[in-house]
């Protein structure tokens, strides 16, 4: 037994040598001259509400515009009659459940028939799951009470889900007993099947008046069990990529088309009644088929809920605040220099509300949402990708003050939307004029751009500003798609990212989110539809670079001439050296790994791999991992030791160090 182990060990012993003499490249770690410490969050996720990443998305509110306030206020909603009379039926602002949504539905029922009927299509309809559980809720006044002087025949709503043909997928449900003041009646529905494109029927019945706003479908599983809480499956895949930070809540939402339209956060918090929708500006930025007339921002998921979502899966907020200018690929609207101040007390005002006590102005309303803890915010973007004098001139007046009252928060600043060029050149000069602390850049752009940026961030000044890669995605031609290609790309791009990592603080790909039935953008990290979802290739890459992140930056040499990219970190113990390598090459290559002054190295090593020989390949809906990373174990690591790495592929080695 001894004997034939020994033959066996002999046997690989030389499998590995004749190996190592046939290899060509060589991979140079000097494990014993460990560098900079790399950024605990270097890398995270950037959310922005587009592709219906809010509405339709991760907020899981199955009703399209619950609370008439499109600007067609119909708009979703589909109006029927059963027999009976019904007198009238329309928009009403008389004395509206919140002022900041005025409008809500009067139905006047003359005589009962079998109904009045409002179908509500959902977002590219509605997503229904077997076995869930779904609560229908109503804001309800009477004009004429049931009993009271003039009083009409009792009223009811029942609520009835509808699959294919309109066959009942749900036993119809009904809430009853309503007052002349407005008040919320709810009910559960539970269907008897799996349906992505149910329609809600809301049923009228009875005779008399009733005015109805807030129509809500809410499932009742939510993400950690929140109330207003988020799809599930979305967010488990972010918190799956352990990110450290999350950039919310865009993008060029932040800066909307005109400054009327931007983002405000303090309409975001609160009772989500109270939350005053806006158009979304990615409805009409582009032309059909990618316009999207029906996409707009309800804010039930707002500031609020995007800090609970980064405690809850573990990634430190970067909220991104308006700088006093709209998207300059709109009209650039400029908020005048002498009338920034409320622009600035926004941030100010978020600071507080993110970490003052609770019993502060701002930290009380966090409190009393349920969150007297601070959420620890430590990071905050002014403006978004603006460009140019009129932002700098503006970025100075925000960081004076904010700087001023709040000196370790670190300022997020912009480069504008392109990584190079004169407007790029001109924002990092006069940025590092500033002493800006975090300089934001975007790469939207093709493979090549990758690998030729590879080592973009090796010379940059280590006194000076960091960097936030904070948009980046492979853009394939002649269709950008979310394959193999890009995300190869973007894993050689990343080993930069990581030996940088001592200047480059904080990456991000984008966007993050896509319905499928509903994109204006591509492409994207994730993909879904009304029920299910994948994460893509380059969300792979994310998720290996991410949850292998190492804390301390090794020198790596490469032997020259192939297209190998690699870089080595320490983790936190320094028990366990990562290597992470990308073989750009369609064929696999052999490399000699020398680890300089390793000390002693487990024989055994994990290695998860992300390969495809096909750069087309892509994950789909009905094959969500087809192409995910395989683990297996490497048995003759060491000092020295040869692996080949496959072709089109990146590897994460994890050696351990005893
Ligand atoms: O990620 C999509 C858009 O790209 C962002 O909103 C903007 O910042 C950039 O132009």
């Amino acid at each position: 037994m001894k004997y034939s182990l020994l033959i066996g060990c002999i046997l690989v012993g030389m499998a590995s040598m004749s190996r190592a003499q046939e290899s060509s490249i060589s991979l140079n770690v000097q494990v014993d001259k460990p560098g900079a410490a790399i950024s605990p969050i270097l890398n995270g996720i950037f959310f922005e509400d587009i592709n219906f990443a809010a509405d339709g998305g991760l907020y899981p509110e199955r009703l399209k515009n619950r609370s008439f306030e499109f600007e067609d206020p119909m708009m979703g909603w589909r109006k029927t009659e059963r027999g009976g009379v019904v007198g009238g039926f329309g928009l009403s602002e008389d004395r509206p459940l919140s002022p900041n949504n005025p409008h809500f539905l009067r139905v006047l029922i003359e005589q009962p028939g079998g109904g009045m009927v409002l179908t509500n299509e959902g977002f590219r309809g509605i997503g229904v799951k077997q076995g869930a559980k779904y609560t229908f809720s109503v804001y309800v006044r009477a004009m004429n009470a049931p009993g009271a002087a003039g009083g009409q025949s009792p009223q009811s709503i029942t609520v009835e889900l509808q699959g294919a043909n309109n066959r009942a997928i749900a036993e119809p449900q009904s809430v009853t007993g309503f007052t002349t003041e407005w008040k919320k009646y709810s009910c559960t529905v539970e269907p008897t099947t799996t349906e992505p494109k149910a329609k809600l029927a809301v049923v009228f019945k009875g005779a008399g008046t009733l005015d109805v706003d807030m129509l809500s479908l809410y499932p009742d599983e939510t993400f950690n069990n929140r109330p207003n809480g988020l799809r599930p499956d979305l967010a488990q895949l972010l918190k799956d990529l352990k990110p450290g930070f999350m950039r919310f809540p865009g993008g060029c939402i932040v800066e909307g088309r005109v400054l009327d339209q931007r983002y405000q956060w303090k309409t975001t918090i609160g009772d989500v009644n109270d939350r005053k929708l806006i158009m979304n500006r990615w409805n009409v930025e582009f032309a059909a088929p990618r316009n999207a007339p029906d996409y707009y921002q309800s804010f039930g998921l707002g500031f609020f809920e995007y800090f609970q979502l980064c405690e809850d899966i573990g990634a430190k907020p970067l909220p991104i605040l308006n700088c006093g200018m709209s998207c300059q690929f709109n009209l650039g609207e400029l908020q005048p220099m002498d009338q920034l101040d409320p622009y600035i007390q926004d941030v100010l005002d978020l600071i507080e509300f993110a970490n003052g006590p609770a019993d502060s102005a701002w930290g009380a309303k966090r409190a009393a949402m349920g969150h007297p803890q601070p959420f620890g915010l430590t990071m905050v973007g002014i403006g978004n990708e603006q460009w140019g004098p009129q932002y700098v001139e503006r970025y100075e007046k925000f960081a004076k003050t904010i700087k001023a009252k709040y000196p370790r928060v670190q300022l997020v600043s912009g480069a504008g939307p392109d990584p190079s060029g004169a407007s790029f050149d001109f924002a990092w000069k006069e940025l590092k004029r500033l002493n800006a602390d975090i300089i934001d850049e975007h790469f939207y752009r093709p493979p090549e751009f990758f690998y030729a940026n590879v080592n973009r961030y090796d010379k940059y000044d280590r006194n000076g500003p960091k960097v936030f890669a904070g948009e980046f995605a492979a853009h394939t031609r002649p269709v950008k798609k979310n394959n193999w290609e890009a995300a190869l790309a973007e894993a050689a791009l990343m080993t930069g990212l990581e030996r940088n990592g001592d200047i480059v603080q904080l990456a991000s790909y984008a966007p993050l989110f896509a319905h499928v039935d509903a994109w204006q953008w591509n492409p994207n990290l994730i993909w879904f539809d009304n029920l299910r979802s994948f994460g893509t290739p380059n969300y792979y890459v994310q998720k290996l670079f991410s949850a292998n992140r190492g804390s301390k930056i090794l020198p790596v040499k490469l032997g020259d001439g192939q297209k190998i990219y690699a870089c080595a970190s320490l983790n936190e113990t320094g028990s366990e050296l990562i290597l992470k390598v990308v073989n750009a090459d369609s064929a696999a290559h052999d490399i000699r790994v020398n680890l300089g002054g390793a000390g002693n190295i487990q024989k055994t090593a994990q290695i998860q791999v992300l390969s495809s020989s096909d750069l087309q390949t892509e994950n789909t809906l009905d094959e969500p991992t087809r192409l995910s990373p395989v683990e297996s174990t490497i048995d003759n690591a060491g000092a020295n030791f040869s692996h080949s790495f496959p072709g089109y592929s990146l590897s994460i080695v994890r050696l351990t160090i005893k």
